[in-house]
């Protein structure tokens, strides 16, 4: 067994033959290779087993668990692995270097995601509890809403960016409504989330930004409390501290919108591009339910993450693991195990998409209402919607963690919308919960038969036009 004051690679770093994604040593799971075709690092993964090392950003190592049976091992065992990322020899004695592109996506926090024992359950029941407030019929509507204003903004045009116009839109509208967020702090929590997942050299000033958001929040629901995610949440017994509060906030927000655009847009990906859906598109939710299934079953939007630290050297499937290094779990390896036959993955949804034990997704089933209204309103609105690209052209944003395009253009006849938009969505000012007693004042909801397009279209686009060109590289 390898000291947990220096852990040693227990393993060759000898990399498996052809390799995609080997550039002399260990597998990357960043960079464009991988990117382009991360089941290619997989399949060479696999020659070594269920567990593998690989490295994660330059000079940052870790071991991914890649096998079904593995991963749940490695999820359901609190007891061996602990989520506290304090742990991290490499990062406490300074041979990873804090300002890693990966760091801000792995620090401590005081949040859920990065604890254990008591003080998970002491957070987690604040999450579950306040997420338990949230109508699901209230919250179709909403996404109905919003998903229309944003199909009103792009339906004239007859071309549109599915990513940067509708799926990372909509998530956003939704949870600045959902967490009664101003539009500029939801922007600055979206942000600076979405930059840090992309595990780029800015990553530690995207954590600024995501601080930033949160502080600010916190400070505005504690003077102006309202019927919302946030007010709920301070309102709890668990009696969560500012601080905590802020982390809270950031982890629902930034675990909530990201992972959320990429299901969205991965099933918009596959129900254009399959021809097993070809020709059914418009026929209901049947195709969406079973491209949202296959979606997380086989590109989940968290593609690799889970990080555990075992509290102990210890071993899985006979790999040497040593405490202090980083184990990232792999949903997209996990979910393709070989081992898992064809049948056991069709029509279940045993995949781990949401994780797996103590720290599964609290808000599975919100999430996914979510991603599938997304999806079947743009369908029913947009029912001869294509790929304005061949798939092959498509690019994957770089970075370990998320399985996440960077553009899906899309063409269409276009539709004529004549209502103009009465409200700003994007404003998050009115309350999730109760809505207004409709009266002649009260502006109309934006549906499909009544909505805005000249004016809405012409509305200022932020920062989402600015990120989709900063992602490709412009
Ligand atoms: C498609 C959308 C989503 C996906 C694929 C997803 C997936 C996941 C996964 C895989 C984890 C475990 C991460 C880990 O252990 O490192 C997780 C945790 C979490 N998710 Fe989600 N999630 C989604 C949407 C949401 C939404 C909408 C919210 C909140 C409104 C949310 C809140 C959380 C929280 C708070 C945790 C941490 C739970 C804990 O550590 O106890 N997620 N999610």
């Amino acid at each position: 067994m390898t000291s947990p004051t220096a852990p040693e690679p227990a393993y060759a770093a000898v990399p498996p033959p052809g390799c995609p994604a080997h550039a002399g040593g260990l597998a990357r799971l960043y960079g464009p290779e991988h990117a382009a075709d991360p089941k290619a690092t997989f399949a060479a993964l696999r020659t070594q087993g269920s567990v593998a090392p690989v490295e994660i950003a330059p000079g940052v190592e870790a071991t991914l668990v890649i096998g079904y049976q593995s991963a749940l091992e490695v999820l359901r065992s609190p007891e061996r692995f602990s989520k506290n990322p304090r742990r991290w020899q490499a990062l406490a004695d300074g041979s990873v270097p804090a300002d890693s592109p990966v760091v801000p996506m792995m620090m401590h926090r005081p949040n859920a995601l990065w604890s254990d024992g008591e003080e998970h359950a002491r957070y987690r029941s604040a999450i579950t509890d306040t997420l338990a407030q949230i109508d699901p019929n209230e919250l179709r509507g909403h996404v109905e809403e919003c998903a229309d204003i944003l199909i009103d903004r792009i339906g004239p045009d007859g071309t549109a960016d599915l990513l940067s116009d509708y799926s990372a839109m909509l998530p956003m509208l939704v949870f600045n409504r959902m967490f009664g967020c101003p539009a500029d702090i939801g922007d600055k929590l979206v942000f600076g989330m979405s930059r840090i997942f992309d595990a780029e050299a800015d990553a530690e000033k995207a954590n600024q930004v995501l601080t930033e958001g949160g502080i600010e929040l916190v400070a505005l629901k504690r003077r102006e409390p309202g019927a919302d995610v946030t007010s709920w949440m301070m309102a709890h017994p668990a009696r969560l501290t500012d601080l905590e509060m802020l982390h809270q906030l950031a982890l629902l927000m930034g675990a909530g919108t990201e992972p959320e655009q990429n299901l969205i847009c991965n099933a918009l990906l596959l129900l254009l591009s399959d021809d097993r859906f070809a020709g059914d598109l418009a026929g209901g939710s049947m195709p969406v339910d079973e491209a949202l299934d296959e979606v997380l079953w086989t590109d989940p939007p968290l593609a690799n993450y889970a990080v555990h630290y075992a509290i102990q050297d210890t071993e899985v499937d006979g790999v040497e693991v040593p405490a202090g290094r980083p184990v990232l779990v792999s949903f997209t390896a996990a979910n393709t195990d070989p081992a898992l036959s064809g049948e056991r993955r069709a029509g279940n949804r045993a995949h781990l998409a949401w994780s797996a034990g103590p720290h599964t997704c609290p808000a599975k089933s919100a999430a996914r209402l979510i991603a599938a209204v997304a999806v079947e309103k743009l369908l029913d609105r947009l029912p001869d919607v294509e790929l304005d690209c061949e798939v092959e052209q498509l690019e994957w944003r770089q970075g370990p963690f998320h399985r996440a395009l960077t553009a899906l253009p899309v063409r269409f006849p276009p539709i004529a919308v004549t209502v103009p938009a009465a409200t700003d969505e994007t404003s998050g000012d009115t309350e999730w919960n109760p809505k207004p007693a409709p009266s002649s004042s009260t502006p109309q909801d934006a549906t499909s038969t009544a909505r805005g397009p000249v004016s809405a279209k012409a509305a200022p686009r932020r920062w989402w036009r600015f990120l989709a060109v900063w992602r490709r590289g412009r």
